[in-house]
């Protein structure tokens, strides 16, 4: 018989991670299974079809994963923005605000061409800082930024608000109550 399962259904809730009071979305399960990943894959690329795009850009982690299948499946290229001091080549950096402290994500300065038409890809959206020093670095390198494509969106946190003031094109497949 035919599953009716959407793409929300196979994300699993994890209580208190990393910190007590959190409710994780653990995509891993989506992941995991052969229907939900090409679902979500194929779902997150829909909105774009049709549409000139260079290059995918995954943000470390999970955007590693999903960018490398989404990238794939259009036949085109793929770029990581990763956690500082993982890329071997020229970088340049980004720090961004995390819940307690700061981080940093790079990207190779020759990973893009001034111009290039690149879609951004991560599996949630929550304040949209990570998202947003990504969007910085592919500004800084020239970069024309088609879209951010999540898997899930927490509405509450003003991710999807924070892109929108950039002029981004947000899509997301679900969205979550919470933190
Ligand atoms: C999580 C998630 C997004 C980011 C969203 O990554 O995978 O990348 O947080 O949060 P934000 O919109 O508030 O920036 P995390 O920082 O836990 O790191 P990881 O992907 O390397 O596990
Ligand atoms: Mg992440």
């Amino acid at each position: 018989m035919k599953s009716s399962k959407s793409v929300r259904d196979y994300i699993r809730t994890i209580a208190d991670f990393p910190h007590e009071g959190i409710l994780f979305r653990d995509v891993t399960t989506l992941f995991a299974d052969p229907r939900g990943f090409r679902m979500a894959i194929d779902q997150m690329l829909h909105p774009y079809v049709g549409e000139r795009i260079d290059k995918v850009v995954g943000l470390e982690a999970r955007g590693l994963i999903l960018g490398g299948a989404i990238a794939h499946q259009l036949g085109i290229g793929f770029v990581p923005i990763r956690k500082k001091g993982k890329l071997p080549g020229t970088t340049i950096s980004q720090d961004y605000k995390l819940e307690y402290g700061e981080a940093i994500v790079e990207i190779h300065d020759d990973a893009i061409l001034p111009g290039e038409n690149v879609l951004v890809v991560d599996d949630l959206l929550a304040t949209g800082g990570t998202a947003e020093a990504g969007i910085k670095l592919l500004e800084r390198l020239g970069a024309n930024i088609v879209g951010c494509a999540f898997i899930v969106d927490l509405p509450e946190l003003g991710g999807r608000k924070l892109l929108e003031k950039l002029g981004m094109d947000v899509h997301a497949l679900c969205e979550f109550e919470g933190a």
